[in-house]
């Protein structure tokens, strides 16, 4: 079987006491071979769940980064920062970052070449085929035999929405950027689909031909769909 990527977007939804009651019931969860998961809490209680999640088998993330290294940038937080307390991956350029913070897509493609030549890996989230810069990955990703690069494909009104993509779209879109990576021999980096994926849904999704995981958000912030989710496949 194939490596799937289950990967938990907490987004902003949970306070503190949420967060490492989740965190403490997720511990429990032991990892099947064929299956990798991740978790994307609040940047403000990141070190927190990383130290609860550091004896498991799901590795913390982080939903974001800004450009910059150390220095003047009030509010900022910085890959330096997010390596010294542990995190080796963050997601970057979700949907909710290009709507609601305005990042624009030169300012996320920026940060893409930014962490490509980092030590951290990265999970870039696309809404469509023409997000993807695949000149840019081509000239910035040395290898990818570590998985440092995943994409996701996130179509925006399927977020948050309970309007799942059909299948058929989903494969649609993964087949055409995978075609395209295959023409640039970026074959190996995995796709992920988001948008609305839930327990009921999961298994079809996971077990398309071109998905290799699933990028969640509310049903991540749940320990029980979260659990349905892993246990669909
Ligand atoms: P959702 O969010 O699962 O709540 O639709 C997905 C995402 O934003 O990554």
């Amino acid at each position: 079987m194939k490596k799937l990527h289950i990967v938990g977007n907490w987004k902003m939804s949970l306070n503190k006491q949420d967060s490492i009651d989740l965190a403490n019931k997720i511990k429990s969860i032991s990892k099947k071979e064929y299956l990798n998961i991740e978790v994307a809490p609040t940047s403000l209680y990141v070190d927190h769940i990383v130290k609860i999640l550091e004896e498991s088998d799901v590795n913390v993330i982080s939903q974001n980064f800004d450009y910059e290294n150390l220095g003047s940038y009030t509010g900022g937080v910085c890959l330096d920062q997010l390596k010294e307390i542990g995190i080796t991956k963050t997601i970057l350029g979700h949907s909710e970052r290009r709507s609601k913070f305005n990042e624009s897509d030169d300012q996320v493609n920026k940060k893409l070449e930014t962490v490509l030549n980092s030590e951290l890996d990265v999970i870039f989230c696309f809404d469509s085929y023409e997000q993807v810069p695949f000149e840019l990955i081509k000239n910035n990703l040395k290898n990818n035999d570590n998985l440092k690069l995943i994409l996701a494909y996130e179509p925006t009104w399927a977020i948050g929405t309970g309007e799942t993509a059909s299948i058929d779209h989903i494969e649609e879109i993964h087949t055409k950027v995978k075609n395209t990576l295959t023409e640039c021999s970026l074959e190996n980096i995995p796709i992920l689909y988001g948008g609305s994926v839930n327990p009921s849904n999961s298994r079809e999704i996971l077990s398309s031909a071109n998905v290799d995981g699933v990028l969640v958000g509310g049903a991540s912030t749940k320990f029980d769909q979260l659990l349905g989710i892993v246990n669909s496949i």
